[in-house]
């Protein structure tokens, strides 16, 4: 194996950016003596947000602060990168890293449509660069035991799988508008945490063969504009009075059928089961901590 080091980059340092920043800092403390150095190179964001990378760099420990992606691309000492922005930046981005000889982890889900995504595997399986995308539960010690005795038959056949992924994310409907909210049905709980579920209901069972019985709600039908930078979930940024349509679901759930005959109920909602209207009517402009029901 080559001792030679590896220059690493991250695009994006928002709540998961900051995630990918911190675990390559953390990777030679985890893995054994004799692999190669890691060195942090670079944090890019957007122009508009040049502060944020700026502050990741000097917290994180990297050398640079970019606000051009593509000044990662061009750059001779970065060999591996981390693409960790919202979904609709994934491809044009992994497919310029790629074309530049970069290794690359992108963020699910890879991208926002089915026809992106198999142009940006495509492109990865003809590079002979490491490609992979950042479906993390399926490093969780208990997913991983999960698995191993489903491997291993220790379980027996698996005849149904059951998968709920409930947040409350999206629980105010005053929390900013970002762009979680924006793209088409099923780019809302469905991709952004309904991908996890799916991930694992075919590493635990095997490929789906059929979906029936979908259906995508959007239970909050507006949002206010962020007036700052709304970075993650965004309790913290402050709202002005205009309010913009949500375009995606907050609620997402379908039957399948797996190749395997196993059968898999789905659930996926970035907002509660149930709330009282005179919470939301209480609420300051600002968009704070409420229970969930
Ligand atoms: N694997 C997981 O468990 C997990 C968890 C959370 C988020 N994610 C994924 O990570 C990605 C980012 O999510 P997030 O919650 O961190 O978003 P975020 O809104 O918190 O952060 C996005 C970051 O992208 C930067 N950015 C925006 N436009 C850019 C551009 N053109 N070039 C470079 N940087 C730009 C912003 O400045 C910000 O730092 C998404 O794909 C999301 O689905 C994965």
């Amino acid at each position: 194996m080559s001792t030679r080091p590896i220059g690493v980059a991250v695009i994006g340092a928002g709540m998961a950016g900051r995630a990918h920043l911190n675990g390559y800092r953390a990777a030679s403390t985890l893995y054994d003596a004799g692999l190669p150095e890691v060195r942090l190179v670079a944090v890019a964001v957007a122009d508009a947000h040049e502060p944020f990378a700026v502050d990741a760099a000097r917290r994180y420990g990297y050398a640079r602060a970019e606000t051009d992606w593509r000044a990662i691309a061009d750059a001779p000492d970065i060999d591996a990168v981390s693409v960790v922005v919202a979904n609709s930046l994934h491809r044009e981005i992994v497919e310029a890293l790629l074309a530049a000889g970069k290794h690359v982890l992108c963020e699910k889900p890879l991208a926002p449509s089915v026809a992106d995504a198999r142009a940006m595997v495509r492109a990865a399986e003809g590079s002979g660069l490491v490609a992979a995308t950042g479906f993390t539960f399926r490093r969780s010690p208990a997913v991983s035991a999960i698995h191993r005795q489903v491997r291993e038959g220790s379980l027996g056949r698996v005849r149904h799988f059951n998968g709920h992924y409930w947040c409350d994310y999206g629980h105010h409907p005053d929390a900013p508008l970002s762009w979680r909210y924006l793209g088409g049905p099923g780019s809302g709980a469905l991709s952004d945490i309904g991908s996890h579920l799916v991930d694992l209901g075919e590493y635990f069972c095997g490929p789906v063969r059929s979906v029936q019985g979908a259906v995508l709600s959007t239970q909050v039908p507006d949002r206010p504009v962020p007036l700052g930078v709304a970075v993650g979930h965004s309790a913290d940024v402050a709202v002005g009075a205009e309010r913009r349509p949500v375009e995606n679901e907050d609620i997402a759930t379908f039957t399948a059928t797996f190749d395997s005959g196993t059968v898999g109920t789905f659930s996926s909602r970035a907002s509660p089961s149930a709330w009282r209207t005179p919470w939301a009517s209480r609420c300051s402009r600002r968009a704070g901590p409420r229970p969930s029901i």
